[in-house]
């Protein structure tokens, strides 16, 4: 269900909405990034490492296809799946290890629909003239969460 639509007038805003979810976040997550090339995913994926990690310029995973960090108590993935050519080509990215305890932030999860695991937060983004419009889906556990964070 959609649980809460938001303008971000800059890239700023992008990251900061990253950095926002970034607390209510823990081990076994998934949050889904949608949205067309160039729409902001990386930048929030960006803003939330950074909250995160404290690692400041997180590199996009577009060639490797996965990047992985230390969380405050768990590991972090980063996936990008846009140039994945087959969906069994994400397990030998370690998709299993990932989900498996891990925070995992998935670029284009569509490339692999049907081998996530239900209860992802879906942030999805599109271009809006000069700025972006972020949708945020997911189930009903996610609504306090989201109030937590003081995004619902
Ligand atoms: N809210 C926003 N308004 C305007 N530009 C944005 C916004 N968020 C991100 N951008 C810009 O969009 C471009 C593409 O962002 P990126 O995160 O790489 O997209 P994606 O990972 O979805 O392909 C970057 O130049 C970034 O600065
Ligand atoms: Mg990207």
């Amino acid at each position: 269900m959609l649980l809460r639509a938001l303008d971000l007038a800059d890239e700023q805003a992008t990251g900061a909405l990253g950095a926002a979810l970034a607390p209510v976040l823990r081990g076994g997550d998934i949050l889904r990034l949608e949205g067309d090339l160039g729409a902001g995913k990386s930048t929030l994926a960006r803003g939330l490492i950074a909250a995160l990690t404290g690692v400041p310029d997180a590199p996009s995973p577009t060639f490797t296809l996965v990047e992985t960090y230390d969380g405050p108590d768990f590991a972090l993935w980063h996936f990008d799946l846009y140039r994945l050519e087959a969906p069994e080509d994400v397990w030998e990215l370690g998709l299993e290890e990932a989900l498996d305890g891990g925070l995992t932030l998935i670029e284009w999860p569509e490339r692999i629909e049907g081998l996530l695991p239900d209860g992802a937060l879906t942030v999805r983004l599109e271009v809006a003239g000069a700025a972006r419009v972020a949708r945020l889906e997911g189930d009903a556990p996610w609504k306090p969460r989201l109030s937590a964070a003081g995004i619902a």
